[in-house]
């Protein structure tokens, strides 16, 4: 089996010729004030319309040019407009349907992620839509209310469509989010952040080169889809809901002056209370909520430091440089708002989030992340590994076999806890319900999953490496949600070319 040491070194980037500046293993200088930075931009809600007592958003993948670089024009990928997507609201009990058209000339597939939904509704790589064609997915939204996102999962392109920018984010309100005394003014005081990062030609164009171990990891961040941004605050208090939807890298976001900021929510929902801390720790796919509380007329900025012990990847010269110590400064924020004492936070987000859950009897399933493979085994649509015909949780242990590559393994249509790490030293953010989890080299975790609660025997679900190299490369498995006694009855047509 390849485990390490196959695919070598050799390969650094270097910082090219680019007007950003290239990150360094020393702080670079905080980059506060620099007269540069262009305002970040705020992804729209997405529009919708009311018909027939469900929400109709549609969602049109589209090809354009965006000012990514000063100066730049750069061809995109979008939905909806030219680079990203519209962030879509949704609130607990809506049906709605998310109509994708691909205007692209290239098959795709859109995944919602984080969703509990049927899994003909999911998008997975059997949901695949044609150049030209429409695919719609309907669903009643019934799970808390979170940050998701939504991405391609085309069969194997999956990282060059989001490195495009087939990325937007979904926001799911509940009963509880609307109580809560947080900040929630789309734009104003709950502000989206979508971490990306790429690489650049001259000319200001993509460079779509795949790195053999990095796949298509950048060298320039953006920031809801351009590098050096500000964002000019105009309350004392800011929610940022911030999704890591780069291919390949990890964050370990922090304020430059160390201050303390609250977590309020992972990816699957709120905490059962905030989380003081000073330092956020997000893999590919993953999403945290925060709290920062500002003093007027100061400037901060949002930074990823990096990850002091590497992740536990050896730092020898055959590991792979998967740049988890560079820091790179995320976002510049002005504090414009005038004096005030801010309340306290709530001390309560959402009790049920720490309620117990009842692992008797569980069933136990093991994955074991290998290079490009899962237990051996390389993705192939027409395989489903295994069948799931009960609603209670499971146990699944997920270990990296690799001694110096890291995973961040995902599972669809799900949330789980960490019940537990074993087989590292290193320590990571695995605290509240998640979809996404962190895995260092040679470390096991042990996961509590709650699935959604659907049947279908046609349509698997997902469970992969978020690391979109790694799951385009093979590292991704199908498991189905049956009715007990039903067995797999795979819908082999992938492609639906549907009526427009
Ligand atoms: Cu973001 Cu298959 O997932
Ligand atoms: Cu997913
Ligand atoms: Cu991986």
């Amino acid at each position: 089996m390849i485990r390490r040491r196959t695919f070598l070194a050799g390969l650094s980037l270097g910082c090219a010729s680019l007007m950003v500046g290239c990150a360094t293993k020393t702080s670079r200088m905080s980059a506060v004030g620099q007269e540069e930075l262009r305002p970040l931009p705020i992804p729209p809600l997405a529009d919708s319309s009311l018909g027939q007592g469900r929400r109709v958003f549609p969602l049109h993948i589209q090809r354009g040019t965006f000012e990514i670089l000063p100066g730049k024009h750069t061809p995109t990928w979008g939905f909806n407009g030219p680079f990203l997507g519209p962030t879509v609201r949704i609130s607990r009990g809506e049906k709605v349907d998310l109509v994708v058209s691909n205007d692209t000339d290239e098959d795709t597939a859109v995944h919602f992620h984080g969703m509990l939904l049927p899994a003909d509704m999911d998008g997975g790589p059997h949901s695949a839509i044609a150049a030209g064609e429409s695919w719609t997915s309907s669903f009643t939204v019934e799970q808390p209310a979170a940050t998701l996102w939504y991405h391609p999962h085309a069969h194997g392109k999956t990282g060059l469509q989001a490195y495009r920018g087939m990325a937007g984010m979904i926001i799911v309100d509940d009963e509880i989010s609307a109580a809560l005394e947080l900040p929630n003014t789309y734009g104003v005081d709950d502000i989206p952040l979508v971490l990306m990062d790429a690489n650049f030609h001259e000319d200001g164009s993509f460079d779509e080169t795949l790195d053999p171990v990095l796949g298509l990891q950048g060298t320039v961040i953006l920031v809801n889809g351009i590098s050096g941004a500000k964002f000019d605050a105009s309350t004392n208090r800011v929610r940022f809901r911030i999704l890591n939807g780069s291919n390949m890298r990890f964050h370990n976001l922090a304020l430059d002056d160390d201050r303390e900021f609250a977590i309020i929510a992972t990816d699957s929902g709120f905490l059962a209370k905030p989380r003081m801390v000073r330092n956020a720790q997000l893999g590919p796919g993953g999403r945290v909520e925060i709290v920062v509380d500002l003093k007027p007329g100061e400037t901060i900025a949002l930074m990823s430091k990096g990850f002091a012990d590497n992740l536990g990847v050896p730092e020898d010269a055959n590991a792979p440089d998967f740049k988890l110590q560079e820091q790179n400064q995320l976002l510049a924020i002005h504090a414009l708002g005038q004096g005030g004492e801010l309340p306290p936070l709530p001390t309560v987000l959402d009790d049920s989030a720490d309620a117990p859950l009842d692992l008797e009897g569980a069933i136990h399933r093991s994955f074991e992340l290998d290079t490009f493979s899962i237990n051996g085994q390389q993705m192939d649509m027409s395989r489903v590994d295994f069948l799931i015909d009960h609603s209670l949780p499971e146990v699944w242990t997920v270990t990296n076999g690799n001694s110096d590559w890291i995973h961040n393994f995902h599972i669809h249509n799900s949330s789980f806890q960490v019940l537990e790490i074993s087989g590292t030293g290193v320590e990571f953010d695995v605290f509240g319900w998640k979809d996404t989890v962190t895995v260092p080299p040679g470390a096991t975790v042990k996961l509590a999953v709650l699935f959604g609660q659907y049947r279908n025997n046609h349509y698997p679900y997902m469970y992969h490496c978020h690391m979109l190299y790694h799951e385009d490369s093979g590292m991704m498995g199908q498991f189905m949600m049956v009715n007990k006694g039903e067995i797999a009855q795979l819908d082999t047509a992938f492609t639906r070319h549907h009526h427009h």
